[in-house]
């Protein structure tokens, strides 16, 4: 029998809520239409900003959100997107369809969008087709409150206090859509770039974030921990699961067992990716100061046919849920090192926690499975060891359970547990040290491979009460269903 062992003792590091964060852009539907509807809506809006969407986000306790871009980063100009709506400059976004941007949801949008949200603001600045001024002006109009140009004009706008700004990015993909820059060259630019990134209240200061690598980029994180890493606080990596090949990437809804097991083998090599990129960063950062910010993963595949190439929309279903899960018990197992994760993207783009059409929305798959791992954010990560058959189907040998534990502030023990297969269920004994388990709670999130929720059906898939446990003398006996995603309370 597969067997975990907890010490409930033994803490190893903290879990950042920052590390089940989100990444909105302007691509496709996400801020116009899926977040953002103005105020003259049909849809109950708040400023302009749907009810629906911002109820179900502060449910799974949203606690970042990454915003303008993306590759959209590098080319918006924020100056565009402030004062009154009807003069804002209309531009083509380029990236993504080619389409009209209008500029109606900006600086003051975002801002109130993380107000209602009750989340930490992540803008991320343009330094592919942007100034050290234009950057620097942009920090100075959010976080200042002396007198100045850009604090008159954001007073002049509506918003006479600064607003906190706790994470700022220095440009994104500066290796592609940023700039195609080399690591070296980059490198000076973010020197550069980041000494205009103002600290203008030293009691709260930005956390600046690098642009960091691509997938296995190790050249990329180690020029720019060398060349710059005293000089940022974060840098971050991209990685996104895609099933087939970037020009054939695999249908969302319709795949098979073996592509089921190929996608989760992929996702995986996330561990390889966050192991090797950490132990480049110990060689300049043995304290582990700089986070590494995974701030774009999730499943890429083909887009739902009929819909806009350019839109990036394609559907969830349970196999997104186990990605998501097997990835944020990652995340919390290196939770020395990442600082911060932000999936790509919050609402009808790429693996979305909320699909809307209209007036109607749903949660997807992989919002549940977020919501089982929203009890980890701020805990203690626990010393745990789990020894499990490994599992071989579809062509594929992959670890046959995974898991993360961690500590509350009140002493409860939450773990997630992942079963991966698609066949088995699998019986575990959990054996916890260090602490007498009186109450046990579970929820579970299970279904087929393909399983997910549409407009007509929007609760085919979703969190359950889980009982199939028993406590027993040497330890708790837990049956995890095929396909499944488990939490645990412990008290
Ligand atoms: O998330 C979609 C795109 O993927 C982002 O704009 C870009 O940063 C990445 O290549």
């Amino acid at each position: 029998m597969d067997k975990l062992i907890i010490h409930a003792d033994l803490t190893k590091g903290h879990i950042r809520k920052t590390i089940q964060g989100h990444f909105s852009e302007h691509l496709g539907r996400c801020i116009y239409g899926g977040l953002y509807v103005g105020e003259h809506s049909d849809i109950p809006n708040e400023n302009g900003i749907r009810r629906d969407v911002v109820e179900a986000l502060r449910a799974i306790h949203l606690p970042v959100l990454r915003w303008p871009g993306g590759c959209f980063a590098d080319e918006y100009h924020w100056k565009d997107g402030i004062g009154p709506r009807e003069q804002r400059k209309k531009m083509i976004n380029t990236h993504w369809g080619g389409v009209t941007e209008d500029n109606s949801f900006g600086t003051h949008e975002f801002m109130e969008l993380c107000r209602q949200l009750d989340c930490d603001a992540y803008i991320c600045g343009n330094v592919g087709s942007g100034t050290v001024q234009e950057m620097s002006e942009w920090v100075e109009y959010i976080t200042s409150d002396a007198i100045s140009p850009m604090t008159e004009l954001r007073k002049q706008n509506g918003h006479a206090e600064p607003w906190r700004l706790p994470y700022f990015g220095v440009g994104n993909e500066s290796w592609g859509c940023g700039g195609n820059m080399t690591a070296e060259y980059y490198a000076n630019e973010y020197r550069r770039y980041q000494t205009f990134v103002r600290q203008y209240h030293p009691e709260d200061r930005i956390y600046r974030i690098a642009c960091g690598p691509s997938a296995d980029d190790y050249h990329w994180t180690d020029t720019l921990m060398k060349q710059a890493g005293s000089l940022m606080d974060g840098l971050s990596l991209h990685y996104y699961t895609v099933p087939q090949d970037w020009k054939h990437k695999g249908s969302a809804l319709e795949f098979t067992e073996e592509e089921y097991y190929t996608t989760l083998r992929k996702t995986l090599f996330m561990e390889e990716l966050l192991s090797r990129h950490s132990a480049i960063m110990d060689r300049y950062d043995p304290e582990k100061r700089v986070g590494l910010i995974v701030d774009e993963w999730g499943t890429w595949f083909d887009v739902e046919p009929g819909t806009n190439p350019g839109f990036l929309y394609q559907q969830n279903t349970m196999r997104d849920a186990i990605v998501a899960g097997l990835n944020l018990n990652l995340f919390n197992r290196h939770c020395d090192r990442v600082h911060m994760a932000n999936i790509a993207q919050l609402v009808n783009v790429l693996q979305a926690m909320i699909l809307t059409e209209g007036p109607d929305m749903l949660c997807t798959p992989s919002y549940y499975a977020f919501k089982l791992f929203s009890a980890h954010q701020e805990n203690e990560l626990l010393e745990s060891h789990l020894q499990a058959e490994p599992l071989k189907a579809g062509g594929e040998t992959l670890p046959g359970l995974q898991e993360s534990t961690s500590l509350a502030p009140d002493g409860t023990v939450h773990v997630t547990l992942v079963n991966p297969s698609l066949s088995e269920s699998r019986t575990l004994r959990i054996d916890v040290q260090g602490k007498t388990v009186s109450s046990i709670e579970g929820r579970v999130l299970t279904g087929a491979m393909d399983a997910h929720n549409t407009f007509d059906a929007p609760d085919t898939v979703r969190d359950q009460a889980f009982d199939a446990f028993r406590a027993e003398e040497d330890g708790l006996q837990v049956t995890l269903p095929a396909c499944s995603i488990v939490h645990l309370a412990l008290a």
